[in-house]
């Protein structure tokens, strides 16, 4: 983290758990025990359906709700699918984009652009994500295919609104496997995301953003992990179903930093 020049993130992405009357039950808890600090942002990303419970709960805290997903276009014939627009009418701040969940359900490069730019749009803050699968790591083209993938997924955001995206890196081997990348392992895909978009854009935003890491992230490894220079927060599955756990992720992001 280097909370001199950007923000410190700590998301959590809930996938498919909990329904509207478990998000009410966790906000209760997770509200009674949320630190008071203010060293990072905190978001929650949940089911669309669970939206209006968790901005309800969250109404006077500064907890960010967020969406897991949004449709690129921006209304239409597009059955079962959400827009951006419709997001922040529901009271949402953030959406995760390019989850390598929905990768593997078809979503591509290019989809992911769409919907960046969708987001962006309407004010809302992407947290897209890229990763490497393990087969790629032991080819060692992580770099490149990372690369590949913040290039595609930027193209066309501008200069001015490239500080709204928040990027998250999360190895596929690593997420909701236990096998957490190492903290060196992590800085070294994060210190060349913020190359890349050093490259794309300038060295003032490269700064400027905000690189988290996901997969696997817990109670007992969040420290390390955001003690390195380049991981600004993370992105976190299972442990954000916690009260307790997230907490502890939270107030391990309450360090000093350079
Ligand atoms: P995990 O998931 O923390 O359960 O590994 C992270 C993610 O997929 O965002």
């Amino acid at each position: 983290m280097n909370r001199k020049y950007r923000k410190t993130v700590i998301a959590g992405n809930w996938k498919m758990n909990k329904t509207p009357s478990e998000t009410k039950e966790f906000m209760t808890q997770f509200k009674a025990i949320m630190p008071k600090g203010r060293w990072c942002d905190i978001a929650l990303c949940v089911p669309a359906v669970c939206i209006p419970a968790a901005v309800r709960a969250m109404r006077e805290t500064r907890v960010g709700i967020g969406a897991e997903n949004v449709n690129a276009n921006a209304s239409g014939a597009y059955t079962g699918e959400i827009a951006a627009n419709m997001l922040v009418d529901a009271g949402c701040k953030y959406v995760i984009i390019g989850h390598s969940e929905r990768r593997a359900m078809g979503e591509t490069d290019a989809d992911v652009n769409a919907k960046v730019l969708a987001a962006l749009e309407v004010g809302l803050v992407p947290i897209m994500c890229c990763g490497e699968t393990l087969e790629q790591r032991e080819a060692g083209i992580t770099a490149e295919h990372i690369a590949m993938q913040i290039k595609l997924g930027l193209q066309g955001v501008s200069e001015d609104k490239i500080r709204k995206v928040v990027i998250a890196y999360e190895p596929i081997w690593a997420i909701g496997t236990g096998k957490t990348a190492t903290p060196e392992q992590a800085e070294e895909v994060c210190e060349s995301i913020r190359t890349v978009v050093r490259k794309l854009y300038s060295s003032k935003n490269a700064r400027a953003i905000s690189i988290l890491y996901g997969g696997s992230m817990n109670e007992k490894n969040a420290y390390e992990l955001l003690a390195q220079p380049d991981i600004d927060g993370g992105l976190i599955g299972g442990a954000s179903l916690v009260p307790e756990k997230f907490v502890q992720i939270i107030e391990a992001a309450n360090q000093p930093t350079v």
